[in-house]
């Protein structure tokens, strides 16, 4: 989802920016081949244009947050069965406290640090 997101993304930039649509008060300026930069007349200009362009992005982030929603709605439906009638999460329980502590004490665990290493040499 990520990648679609950067994806359409740069898409969306380069529809704005080379058709035209950019920002009221700002314009494309090309500086060699490849090299393009976006100027705006004074400082409101500026503001407003990363402005739209940071609402821009969200508007998109909130659609492609609607989009994997659906997505993942439809193919979880679509796979079949909820969570708790399959057999995978059915098989898991919680640890109880007395078997969580006997295995605290079955665990026996010894850190040698590399300074007694060093010294053993
Ligand atoms: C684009 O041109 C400007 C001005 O000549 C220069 O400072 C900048 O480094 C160039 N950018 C690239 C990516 O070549
Ligand atoms: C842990 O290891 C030590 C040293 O080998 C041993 O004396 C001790 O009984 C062990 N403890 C458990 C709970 O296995």
């Amino acid at each position: 989802m990520g990648f679609i997101l950067q994806g359409t993304w740069i898409i969306q930039i380069g529809l704005a920016l080379f058709s035209g649509w950019v920002a009221q008060g700002c314009s494309l300026h090309q500086l060699s081949r490849g090299n393009y930069t976006l100027r705006c007349k004074g400082h409101m200009d500026y503001h407003r244009a990363s402005a739209i362009a940071t609402l821009q992005f969200n508007c998109q982030l909130a659609f492609m947050v609607v989009l994997s929603v659906d997505a993942y709605s439809v193919i979880s439906a679509r796979s079949g069965g909820s969570l708790e009638s399959s057999s995978a999460a059915a098989s898991y329980r919680p640890i109880g406290f007395a078997e969580m502590q006997q295995l605290e004490n079955s665990m026996n665990f010894t850190l040698d640090s590399n300074d007694d290493d060093g010294e053993e040499r």
